[in-house]
Parts: structure tokens; C-alpha cells; sequence
């Protein structure tokens, strides 16, 4: 988790940025947590589909490594927005020590969900390249490599949440209230 800065307040002026593994939702609570808090959502795959095309068709014509400059970038035009958004960020963003960086000047919530929702939650996992044949397996591997990464990267850490869409948007509210900033585990 990170360290409390001195003179740091909840509610401010950033940007709320949701990061954690594929299937935890960052796309469809960012989506309502910004109609919540009357704030603009901006999702860096939906961004990048809009400027690139599909994920899995760009990962097998140009690789993961030519995916990852341009989400980078993506992400780093998204943080830079002149209102606070809600900014749900693909799972692999927090891979870029770049963005890492520039996550330190968010307020940065961590989703996280169990093997089994996200077991559910993927499906065939065609939309998401990086699981390749076996989603599931590959998901446990890949959320094993990257878990504290994103814990390092968080403010908040919401628990997994098998909840309604409004009561899951009820309990990140609360852990905004509550939370005092740098104080994670809600
Ligand atoms: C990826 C996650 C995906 C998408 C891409 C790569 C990853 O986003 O950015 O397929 O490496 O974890 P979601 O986390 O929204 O599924």
C-alpha cells in the first residue's frame, strides 16, 4: 500500500482511477460510479478500441509490446483530463513504471474479485488476448504476478464484491467517505 502523504484530503480535485485484474469491473463501476459522483468515465480500452480497432486483432498483427507503448500513452492523455473523471484503466496499465508515476498524483482504487467470479466473469476470454487458450489458468497466473502491483498502486483496495452494480458503487462511496487516503483494506 502506499504511504500517507502529509496534506493530502479525500474529495479533491483528482481523478478516481480504477485499476486490478481482468474481470473485476473497472469498466462497467467506473461507468457508474462516474454517473454517481456526476463525473465524466473514460476507459482506456474503450479508448484505445476507438482510436486502434479490437484488442485481440491489434495484439496478433503488431504484439503485446506495440499494445503496451500505445496504451501507455493512451493512459497518460487520459490522466492529464482538465475535469476529474472516473478513469477505469486496462489491467495490464499498471505494468508501465510510467504510469505508475503517474498514478502517485491519483486517488487510485484497487478492484479486486476472487478466481472464482473471476472464473464467471471471463467467459471463453476471446476478448482478452493475454489468456490465451486456458482464461482461467492463465487469469490465476497472471493476477498471482501482478497482486501486489496493484496493491502498491492503491489507495483503496475494495474486497471482491459479488454485489449489485448500485451497491457495489455504494460501498466504493463509503470507502471514499470513510477511507482516510492511503488507508486501504475496505
Ligand atoms: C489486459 C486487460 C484488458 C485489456 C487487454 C490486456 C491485461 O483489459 O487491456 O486485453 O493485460 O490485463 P481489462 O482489464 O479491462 O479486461
Amino acid at each position: 500500500m502506499r504511504q500517507p502523504a502529509a496534506a493530502e484530503q479525500r474529495g479533491d480535485g483528482r481523478n478516481i482511477v480504477l485499476i486490478g485484474p481482468m474481470g473485476s469491473g473497472k469498466s462497467t463501476v467506473g461507468a457508474a460510479l462516474a454517473r454517481r459522483l456526476h463525473r465524466p468515465h473514460v476507459d482506456s480500452d474503450h479508448f484505445f478500441v476507438a482510436r486502434h480497432g479490437s484488442i485481440p486483432e491489434y495484439f496478433s498483427l503488431h504484439g503485446e509490446d506495440a499494445f503496451r507503448a500505445e496504451e501507455r500513452s493512451i493512459v497518460a492523455e487520459l490522466l492529464d483530463s482538465p475535469r476529474p473523471s472516473v478513469i477505469s484503466l486496462g489491467g495490464g496499465a499498471v505494468l508501465s513504471a510510467d504510469t505508475r508515476g503517474l498514478l502517485r498524483d491519483q486517488l487510485v482504487i484497487m478492484l479486486d474479485l476472487t478466481e472464482d467470479q473471476a472464473a464467471l466473469r471471463l467467459g471463453d476470454g476471446s476478448s482478452r488476448p493475454i489468456l490465451g487458450a486456458h482464461p482461467v489458468q492463465a487469469w490465476k497466473r497472471i493476477y498471482a504476478e501482478r497482486e501486489q502491483i496493484y496493491r502498491d498502486c492503491a489507495d483503496i483496495v475494495m474486497s471482491p464484491d459479488d454485489a449489485h452494480i448500485d451497491v457495489r458503487v455504494d460501498h466504493i462511496v463509503r470507502a471514499l467517505n470513510t477511507t482516510s487516503r492511503r488507508d486501504p483494506s475496505v
